[in-house]
């Protein structure tokens, strides 16, 4: 039988696949997981580890977000917002509670900012921020750093936040969920993607699923400011996590071996380093 080229990479995909078990996902476990799927890292394509759950999803994350400040304890991470991130911010508060895990050192960059929207807004990505990690950890507040959703000047804002970024060193550890259509940070599918940071107006797709967050759907912000995929690409380690089917179709496009501007997440086919964390219904089984 002659197989399609997205079906031999498909099926390189599963036999390669890790499959993890209650308690497997400590350091050490993922340092072997690392080593176990080498040969298709080395080939560039994306690590995946299938977890069972919502929960060994974010233990699994928190662990590898764990091991980078323990390697690097001033590590720049790149932070992300939405339901899916609130497990592994759960268990990494639970690691500096535990004595674990020292943020002192560490300096933050979101990824994104509803716009315009006040920080004191609690639909704010400021607000979930303070509200599922900062409060409970020690990153010093000068170290914190999320685009400003009430910029007078939004050009200014995600100049000097590139600059930034730049001016840290670069993003050790960068933290993605995927949005229903493909999206990362807020780079919503369309025919051409911005690299920088960039204000940028939400599809109606998005604005739909984040809905959830809000009172009403009018309240939901029309736009936001939100890196690029040039500052995405630039981070040295890429962590995707995806949960549920409504994931499916997104994480579907991404095992095979197209790139396109209206899958955002695809583009994350040409980086090195990616290792994309899922359950068994966001990888559409
Ligand atoms: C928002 C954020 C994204 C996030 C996405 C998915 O739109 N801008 O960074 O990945 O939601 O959110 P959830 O994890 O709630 O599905």
């Amino acid at each position: 039988m002659r197989l399609s080229l997205r079906d031999r990479y498909i099926r390189a995909m599963r036999v390669s696949l890790f499959k993890t078990t209650a308690g497997m996902c400590r350091i050490d476990a993922v340092a072997a997981i690392s080593r176990k799927l080498l040969p298709l890292h080395c080939r560039k394509s994306m690590q995946i580890i299938l977890c069972d759950n919502y929960d060994e999803i974010s233990a699994c994350a928190a662990n590898i977000v764990k091991a980078t400040v323990k390697a690097k304890p001033n590590a720049i991470l790149g932070l992300a917002t939405g339901s899916t991130p609130e497990g592994m911010y759960r268990c990494l508060i639970q690691d500096y509670e535990n004595g674990d895990l020292d943020f002192s050192a560490v300096e933050t960059f979101n990824l994104d900012e509803y716009y315009p929207l006040s920080a004191e807004n609690e639909q704010s990505y400021h607000y979930y921020m303070n509200e599922k990690l900062f409060r409970y950890i020690n990153v010093p507040a000068d170290k914190i750093h999320i685009l400003n959703g009430e910029a007078s000047d939004p050009d200014a804002e995600c100049k000097a936040y590139g600059d930034a970024i730049s001016a840290a060193g670069g993003i050790d550890l960068q933290i993605l969920g995927i949005g229903e259509n493909g999206h990362i940070g807020f780079n919503e599918p369309d025919e051409y993607l911005r690299a920088d940071v960039h204000k940028t107006g939400l599809t109606e797709s998005t604005v739909n699923a984040n809905a959830r967050f809000f009172a009403t759907r009018d309240e939901v912000p029309r736009y936001a400011l939100t890196v690029g995929i040039g500052d995405i690409l630039r981070a040295k380690k890429i962590l995707l996590l995806a949960s549920g089917e409504k994931k499916a179709a997104a994480v579907r496009a991404l095992l095979d071996d197209h790139i396109t501007t209206q899958n955002p997440a695809s583009l994350l086919k040409v980086h090195s380093d990616v290792l994309l964390i899922c359950d068994r219904a966001a990888y559409g089984e």
